[in-house]
């Protein structure tokens, strides 16, 4: 049964693949509720998902995947591209003729025993110009499922593509069926997983992984790797940023762009309830933004998803309530904790445990337990319409004109609170530089500090050094009225380990000093890092923090700079030959403020 189309090339690519994934049969989706409750019906039948109580949790269904499936591999992420150095030494290079023959002897025969589901999709509203449509050939129903979710998803995007080209993007489990043989509730392939990308061709071949960034084509593959790609060529942005609307009391709304690695804060800042009185915060998007130059020279942003993909652990009523409220149904989660009652639990949820949980294993969880009840990368997949904080116009075809983009990360030490660029280049050398620890987003020692530029570092589909010249080049566009750039750090931590700034709700006091920087209407001291604010320009009201404490974390540590003039030179020299001379210059220009 093809969908209705008239595109006699996506027609042939549909054959052509079955031929070799040699699936049972072919389900093209329509998107519709309908045909998403039977995917849903036939998976909690196959033990893939858990229906959770409906009097507490409508339509909601738990997942738990293989323990070998939890998270994105970066280390199994491919760049597909003729000259080695057009992927960069950021990612990880195979020539693409011989990457196609490897993953063709996987994908023979992979889809067999299964339904291989033809998943059109468009990142983007609907027939927005700044949107893309892409298609995925997948043969699981969970990844199916995902994408009506996070995308716009079936029919519309069929008819909105018409007799186009859209990004191609084929997916199995690596889990086919044998006669006879019996299905498992997480199929996939756990030691041979492939996630690659062929950026000339604008192709993406996946295989043997069912979780997250790995199978839900259109999120990092497409909109991140793909779209950066193509962002290069048409002069646009496809960046790991979260988009928020930021009103003051009685004031304009301002639009900020905020660049942090996974599991650094961008749902939670995404959603934020501000602490301070009458402001107000609206929720664009909390992971992808793409932004093109308006024609009046501003930089507009749409959200590419239509859903959240957020991680569970650390989510609670005190510190991202509109995430829970967004939680109230209509949710599939992976690899929380399931309670007595029907409902899900994880780590930050309440403060106290449940007695009795089932964990992410299967197994019987009890606070006793020496192993977390939820994985720390457990996500929640919803729509981003049931968000309370969702902005009127996150669904504008237009976008929304960026006036600020922050740059983070979580550092224990040396960044301070938030400091602004003395310029749009030393913005963008502030992106190149910026370091966090490692979180569970994807596989690897957790904690460990690495540099990941602009959030990028897993997601940037070509050469950094290209990259950094592209973002040099934005600043340098005719006409252009750029947003200013920032760079924070929620994440300081004192000598007892823990962290100094109340973070959250509480952020918007960086925010209201990101505003009034924009305005002129406050004050800041120059530092050689940047312009860093006196303690008496950041609003404290009503908040709890002691003199010593705020000090501390809008201080800068002349040392601690220097031994960073060390490590950035490696960094760069890491990047290769295409780093932009402008990179070197904005490094020299920090080690002479250092008195270096
Ligand atoms: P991805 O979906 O992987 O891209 O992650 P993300 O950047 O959206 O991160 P998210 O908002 O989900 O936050 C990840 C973790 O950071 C959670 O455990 C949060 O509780 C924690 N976190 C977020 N914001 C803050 C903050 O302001 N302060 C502190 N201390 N922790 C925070
Ligand atoms: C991230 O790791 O940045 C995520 C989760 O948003 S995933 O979709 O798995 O990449
Ligand atoms: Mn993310």
């Amino acid at each position: 049964m093809p969908g209705s189309t008239t595109n006699q090339k996506l027609l042939e690519w549909v054959d052509r693949w079955s031929a070799v994934l040699q699936p049972n049969d072919i389900y093209w989706c329509d998107g519709t509720q309908e045909e998403y409750d039977r995917f849903a019906q036939s998976m909690v039948e196959q033990g893939t998902l858990i229906p959770l109580d409906d009097a507490k949790r409508p339509n909601s269904f738990l997942a738990r995947s293989d323990p070998g499936d939890v998270a994105r591999v970066e280390d199994r992420t491919f760049i597909c591209t003729e000259d080695p150095d057009d992927a960069g030494a950021n990612n990880n290079w195979r020539e693409p003729q011989e990457m196609r023959s490897e993953m063709m002897q996987l994908f023979q025969g992979s889809m067999r025993g299964r339904t291989m589901f033809v998943v059109p999709f468009s990142m983007g509203p609907l027939g927005s110009p700044i949107a893309h449509i892409g298609v995925q050939l997948t043969d699981s129903p969970y990844v199916a499922a995902s994408m009506r979710i996070m995308t716009r998803m079936g029919q519309g995007a069929l008819d909105a593509l018409g007799n186009d080209d859209w990004v191609p993007c084929v997916h199995s489990l690596g889990a086919p069926l044998e006669d006879g043989q019996e299905d498992v509730p997480w199929p996939c392939d756990a030691e041979n997983k492939f996630i690659v990308h062929f950026p000339d061709s604008r192709e993406i071949w996946s295989y043997g992984s069912g979780y997250g960034g790995n199978a839900l084509l259109g999120k990092k593959c497409f909109a991140l790797r793909i779209a950066s790609t193509m962002a290069r060529d048409e002069g646009w942005l496809a960046e790991h940023m979260l988009i928020v609307g930021v009103t003051p009391p009685g004031g304009e709304t301002k639009y900020v762009a905020a660049a942090f690695p996974s599991a650094c804060g961008k749902t939670n800042m995404a959603m934020m309830i501000p602490s301070l009185p009458g402001w107000k915060v609206e929720t664009i998007g909390d992971d992808i933004a793409w932004m093109k130059f308006g024609s009046d020279g501003q930089l507009y942003a749409i959200n590419p998803e239509a859903g959240f993909f957020g991680v569970a652990p650390g989510t609670g009523e005190d510190t991202n309530p509109n995430a829970l409220a967004t939680l109230s149904g209509n949710c599939v989660f992976t690899n929380v904790a399931e309670t007595d009652g029907g409902d899900v639990w994880w780590e930050g949820l309440t403060d106290e445990a449940p007695a009795r949980l089932i964990d992410w294993k299967g197994q019987t969880w009890t606070p006793e337990s020496e192993t977390p009840a939820a994985h720390p990368n457990a996500r929640f997949t919803v729509p981003a319409d049931q968000c309370p904080s969702i902005a009127d116009a996150w669904e504008d075809p237009a976008g929304v004109p960026i006036s600020a983009i922050l740059f983070g990360g979580r550092r224990a030490t040396t960044v301070p609170l938030v400091s602004e660029a003395l310029t749009w280049e030393h913005g963008v050398f502030l992106g190149s530089v910026m370091s966090s620890e490692k979180t569970a987003a994807a596989a690897g020692t957790i904690g460990q500090v690495r540099r990941d530029p602009f959030a990028m570092l897993p997601f940037c589909g070509y050469n950094f050094g290209d990259y950094f010249q592209h973002w040099l080049n934005i600043g340098a566009q005719p006409g252009a009225q750029l947003p200013k750039l920032f760079y924070v750090n929620w994440f300081r931590k004192d000598a007892d380990g823990r962290f100094i700034w109340p973070g959250f709700g509480e952020n918007a006091r960086v925010l209201k000093w990101v505003l009034e920087r924009i305005n002129g209407d406050v004050g800041a001291v120059e530092t050689p890092i940047g312009m860093v604010p006196n303690p008496e320009d950041m609003d404290t009201t009503g908040l709890d923090i002691d003199t010593g404490d705020l000090q501390d974390l809008l201080s800068f540590d002349e040392n601690e700079w220097r031994d960073e003039l060390e490590l950035i030179d490696e960094h760069y020299d890491s990047i290769g030959d295409r780093l932009p001379t402008e990179m070197r210059t904005q490094l020299g220009l920090l080690a002479s403020r250092l008195g270096r």
